[in-house]
């Protein structure tokens, strides 16, 4: 039934914003399997510090943000933009004000615990990824927009910029591809770097690109599913 060709029924009409969801049944063997899959597939991701400089193919980093564009958000707001950088000259100051904010950090402005706490991954301030990986992702988080001069406020953008960054970084695990997720505190310089607006807030950079031949990766553990989970 075409539901927009009836005019006069107000029920109908209401149905007319809707669109069916696309959801096909699965048999609960089939579910299984997905899950457990999915479950293997992104136990594999890894947090990675080395990368090759290998170049990304533009059109798979494009389909890997599309992705994160799929993801919930308050009220649809979408308050999420992502800034793709492969430009050397970019990528340099990006470095250069990155490491000067992590020099702050490790020697003045973190608290002894977190340094404590960062030993077993035995990162320092020098960043050397931040020349070597083919491809940065600046993810901002917007708390309004700006329409025609006008703030137009957006809801959790906070939350909704984490589960788009989550949905991306999955999508590039998906695709092979390896990440870094970086926060070099504070971040305002990515603002000025890549010409995000003032109300454009740095939620994180994303360091993107294919590991280094023989990389390793701390040694670490996952909680256990008791330990994360509750059964009511
Ligand atoms: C919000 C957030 C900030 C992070 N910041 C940094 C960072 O600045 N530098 C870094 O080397 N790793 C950073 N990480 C990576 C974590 O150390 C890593 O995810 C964690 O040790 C778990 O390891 P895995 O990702 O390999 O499972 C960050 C991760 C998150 C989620």
């Amino acid at each position: 039934m075409d539901v927009t060709k009836i005019e006069n029924s107000e029920e109908i009409k209401d149905e007319a914003e809707f669109v069916r969801l696309n959801y096909k049944e699965l048999s609960a063997a089939q579910m299984q399997i997905k899950s457990i899959e999915y479950f293997f597939n992104m136990n594999k991701r890894r947090t990675v510090r080395d990368f090759s400089s290998k170049k990304i193919s533009r059109e798979i980093i494009e389909n890997c943000l599309k992705t994160a564009g799929t993801a919930p958000s308050g009220a649809n707001k979408q308050p999420c933009e992502f800034f793709v950088i492969e430009s050397p000259e970019v990528k340099n100051k990006i470095r250069e004000a990155a490491e000067y904010e992590e020099y702050l950090f490790y020697n003045d402005r973190a608290p002894k615990s977190w340094i404590e706490d960062l030993k077993k991954f035995k990162t320092t301030p020098i960043k050397e990824h931040l020349s070597k990986a083919p491809t940065f992702i600046a993810i901002f988080s917007k708390p309004y927009d700006l329409i025609d001069g006008e703030r137009k406020n957006n809801y959790y953008s906070i939350e909704s910029t984490g589960l788009a960054t989550g949905f991306l970084i999955s999508a590039l695990h998906n695709a092979n591809l390896a990440s870094l997720t970086h926060t070099p505190s504070p971040m305002a310089f990515l603002n000025e770097i890549v010409g995000a607006p003032k109300h454009f807030r740095p939620f994180l950079l994303l360091t993107v690109g294919y590991p280094e031949e023989g990389t390793l990766v701390p040694k670490q553990d996952r909680k256990s599913l008791d330990k994360i989970a509750h059964f009511l």
